[in-house]
């Protein structure tokens, strides 16, 4: 069975982040969408909020067996604790490259048993990040075309206003 964990902060899932999903599915028997507890980029969202919100986004997707979890410490022991075969990340243009360089080769000096595999989002998502959607949702800008609604209404909760486009 070929299982892949696609892991991230998540903080929160965006239409770029289910692209990769979507993709992966046509490739591994299994993805297992995995958020990161404790992270020191101080999340806008809960990990119960983030992984409600993932599980609520994945349920549409067919094709693979989709798990949503949430993981603490270092990501190749997750992966082996889940018997996963791969790391899944995306690639949305040349600027993602070093940092993803970087947490690869990263985990690669913890574990060279575990490979990690990118996958180029769709153009139409390249631009897409939470930190961008977090930006325009704290002016009350419209997010709708870059997160599901659910998303884009919890956003709206978070900041406490209403939007304004
Ligand atoms: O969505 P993000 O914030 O770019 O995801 C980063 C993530 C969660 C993949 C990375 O920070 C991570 O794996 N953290 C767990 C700790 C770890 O294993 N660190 C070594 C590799 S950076």
């Amino acid at each position: 069975m070929k299982i892949a964990v696609y892991p991230g902060s998540f903080d929160p899932i965006t239409y770029g982040h289910l692209d990769i999903i979507q993709r992966g599915a046509k490739v591994f028997d299994k993805i297992i969408v995995a958020t990161l507890l404790n992270s020191s980029k101080n999340p806008l969202f809960t990990t119960e909020e983030r992984t409600e919100m993932i599980r609520e986004s994945v349920k549409g997707i067919q094709g693979c067996e989709i798990e949503v979890d949430s993981f603490d410490g270092l990501l190749v022991d997750y992966v082996k604790k889940r018997k996963a075969n791969v790391i899944l990340r995306g690639l949305r243009a040349i600027s993602d490259f070093e940092y993803e360089l970087q947490i690869a080769s990263v985990n690669r000096i913890v574990s060279d048993e575990v490979e990690t595999l990118f996958f180029m989002s769709n153009n139409k998502h390249s631009f897409i990040s939470s930190s961008m959607v977090k930006e325009l949702a704290r002016y009350g800008a419209e997010t709708k075309e870059l997160v599901p609604d659910h998303v884009a209404k919890m956003l709206h909760m978070k900041y406490g206003i209403q939007k304004t486009r």
